[in-house]
């Protein structure tokens, strides 16, 4: 027997009218924004949507524009029939999977959105332009289906609040709602790359979720210098040796400035990894107690 799927849309105008349809019927509309290669972070966040009750629309777009050169939209993972299987699952009513000519006619658009500051730190700094393909086409997927309610993962903190931004800035008429990670048993966030990892470096994957759990743990026993915290991650990273540090931030969970002092009666703050294990360069991240 083969595993029910969700329906697709392919071309901007048939998501309209489906979303049309939904609303004739009076449901709200709630939209998860994915690159497909789902995993169950991603189902997590449909069955998130779904639970808000209205008709759910789930996109699947490998966005080239968010894809600096080198990096690895060529071999970005593309298994659109288990997605598809893994939307019903979590309730999606539609999937959008456009091709690149539906999102971006003629190969190229000549109009992008920009949030500086937030966007320029951590990732935006190792990956220049990241975010401008970020904002640009979840803007571009709002518009398309005029959501009340898009969900995203806390696993992409910076994205998140990127998004957010751009959403009050702009008076974009949607609610973002930000999804917990979801991870695997030894504490490995789940991710579509990690598929590129092989048996030694899933093992060596784990330091990142240990560093971030061992950051909390010196911030709950009283640790309230950032500086401290992140020698801290950064000699943890350091200990794994299959894997190569880019960045160790402990930032202001709102602005991503830089943290001082930690704890009860500062500013929420958050930890913030980055690091290529073998082929895969991963990221996660974890609130720090206040
Ligand atoms: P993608 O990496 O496919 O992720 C889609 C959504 O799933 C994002 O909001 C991401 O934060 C969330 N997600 C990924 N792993 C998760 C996990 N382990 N737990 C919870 N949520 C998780 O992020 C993108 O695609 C793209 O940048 C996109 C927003 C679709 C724009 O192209």
């Amino acid at each position: 027997m083969t595993a029910p799927t969700t329906p697709t849309a392919r071309a901007v105008a048939e998501v309209r009218r489906a979303v049309a349809g939904a609303r004739r019927e009076g449901k709200t509309v709630a939209l998860v924004p994915t690159m497909g290669a789902l995993h169950a972070g991603h189902l997590r966040l449909v069955e998130e949507a779904r639970a808000s009750g209205g008709f759910v629309v789930a996109s699947i777009f490998v966005n080239p524009a968010q894809f600096g050169p080198g990096e690895d939209l060529g071999r970005y993972p593309r298994t659109l029939d288990a997605d598809l299987a893994l939307c019903a699952r979590g309730g999606a009513d539609l999937a959008f999977v456009p091709d690149v000519a539906e999102v971006y006619p003629g190969g190229a658009i000549a109009t992008f959105v920009e949030v500086p500051g937030l966007s320029d730190v951590l990732e935006g700094a190792s990956r220049p332009g990241h975010f401008r393909g970020v904002a640009t086409v979840v803007l571009k997927l709002l518009n398309i289906v005029g959501p009340d309610l898009a969900f995203f993962g806390a696993k992409d903190y910076q994205q998140q609040l990127v998004i957010r931004r751009m959403v009050a800035d702009l008076d974009l008429p949607v609610t973002i709602r930000t999804v917990a990670t979801v991870r695997e048993p030894d504490g490995l966030a789940l991710s579509s790359r990690n598929r590129y990892l092989d048996a030694d470096h899933r093992r060596a994957a784990r330091i990142l979720s240990d560093a971030l759990k061992a950051a909390v743990a010196a911030v709950e026993g009283g640790e309230d210098d950032a500086d401290r915290v992140r020698l801290l991650l950064r000699r943890s990273i350091e200990s794994e040796p299959l894997a190569r540090l880019d960045y160790a931030e402990v930032a202001d969970a709102d602005t991503l400035e830089p943290a001082v002092t930690l704890g009860p009666g500062r500013r929420r703050a958050v930890a913030l990894l980055a690091a290529r294990v073998g082929p895969a360069r991963l990221i996660d991240n974890a609130p720090l107690p206040g």
